[in-house]
């Protein structure tokens, strides 16, 4: 049997805190989510410590916007998400547009960052950029979610 679900990726995806104060964001990214055919496999709403955002960030501790963003993610709360689909890892990133809002606004203005960033830092949302990110990050947002696991018996949640 050939399910719908046979090459299903899983990534991590988050709305930072200061665009899920904004209704209108937070409906246009879930908007933007249902539309491209991501399953939401997880979701919730979490306050971020500076601990946890370190953790999340650690590549990042030499750069020069650093304080800033672990300032912003632990800021309030934000919306992450474990979201299903093939390719999800890429095509997250794609609807995501570039990091830096000013290229996003000329180059892909349709993108989320597009439409909703602010600023470099207050770019709307985070995705993950490889499987082996998104497992650390899932073990760092959604410690009780196994991984492994979910690939394992994927086909049995879509039934
Ligand atoms: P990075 O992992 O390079 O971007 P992405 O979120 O697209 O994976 O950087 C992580 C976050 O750091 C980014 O979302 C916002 C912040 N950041 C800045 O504030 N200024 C910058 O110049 C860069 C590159 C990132
Ligand atoms: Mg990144």
């Amino acid at each position: 049997i050939i399910t719908a679900s046979s090459c299903l990726e899983l990534t991590l995806a988050m709305i930072k805190p200061h665009a899920t104060k904004v209704p209108y964001i937070v409906k246009g990214v879930q908007n933007i989510i249902i539309s491209n055919d991501f399953y939401i496999v997880r979701s919730k709403q979490m306050t971020i410590s500076p601990d946890l955002a370190e953790a999340f960030y650690k590549e990042h501790k030499d750069k020069f916007f650093y304080n800033r963003l672990i300032t912003l993610m632990s800021s309030g709360i934000s919306h992450v998400y474990i979201l299903a689909r093939q390719n999800a890892i890429k095509k997250w990133r794609e609807i995501m547009g570039p990091t830096k809002v000013f290229k996003a606004k000329i180059s892909h203005p349709h993108s989320i960052r597009g439409q909703f960033g602010l600023t470099d830092t207050r770019n709307v949302t985070h995705g993950s950029d490889s499987v082996e990110s998104f497992k650390k990050e899932v073990s760092l947002l959604f410690p009780e979610f196994n991984v492994n696991k979910w690939y394992e018996t994927e086909e049995i949640h879509f039934r």
